[in-house]
């Protein structure tokens, strides 16, 4: 069963309240590069690029720790990063930060390549849980913990193509 929690409307404003917040945030800034972590991020980048007014570049990253409805604690992190990150600001797009292993997984991944900063934005962070040591700049909402669906992220790859976020009962 799926309950119905943030509605296509709700995600639609916070999204564009977010590309507001970014543009400001990064507005002395002549470029950013945007890591979307695939794949639950792809439709929240998808709407955030198009509100984002800084100039920037796009690139993907591929992490996966989950089995189900758990972390499994141990991080695939599979790239094509052909780009050069060093000074760069790097803005680094997720769908949900449950845990945070696997963003401080790839955030210690990613300070290797000397960026001039590296800054955070998840579309929902279950607030309780997480371990994530570094500060996390943006976020969309905040949510308890329970297992959502929707707008990308899936249960086994399924649902993704919800245009609302639900949790699965
Ligand atoms: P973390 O490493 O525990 O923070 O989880 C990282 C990834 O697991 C997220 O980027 C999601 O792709 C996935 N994930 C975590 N919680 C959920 C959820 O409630 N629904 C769907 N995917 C989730
Ligand atoms: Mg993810």
């Amino acid at each position: 069963m799926i309950k119905k929690f943030i509605s296509k409307q709700k995600l639609s404003m916070r999204v564009k309240y977010l590309g507001k917040e970014i543009s400001e945030h990064y507005k002395n800034e002549s470029e950013i590069i945007i890591l979307s972590i695939l794949k639950g991020s792809f439709i929240f980048v998808a709407d955030l690029v198009r509100e984002i007014k800084t100039p920037c570049k796009l690139d993907f990253l591929i992490a996966s720790s989950y089995q189900g409805k758990s972390s499994t604690g141990k991080i695939k992190l599979k790239s094509e990063l052909n780009m050069d990150l060093k000074n760069k600001n790097i803005l680094i797009l997720e769908d949900i930060i449950d845990t945070g292993l696997s963003l401080n997984f790839i955030v210690n991944a990613l300070k290797k390549k000397k960026p001039k900063s590296i800054k955070i934005c998840t579309l929902l962070l279950k607030k309780e849980k997480h371990k994530f040591k570094h500060p996390i700049d943006f976020v969309g909402f905040e949510i308890e913990d329970e297992f959502v669906i929707g707008y990308g992220l899936d249960y086994n790859e399924e649902y993704r193509n919800l245009d609302y976020i639900g949790i699965l009962k």
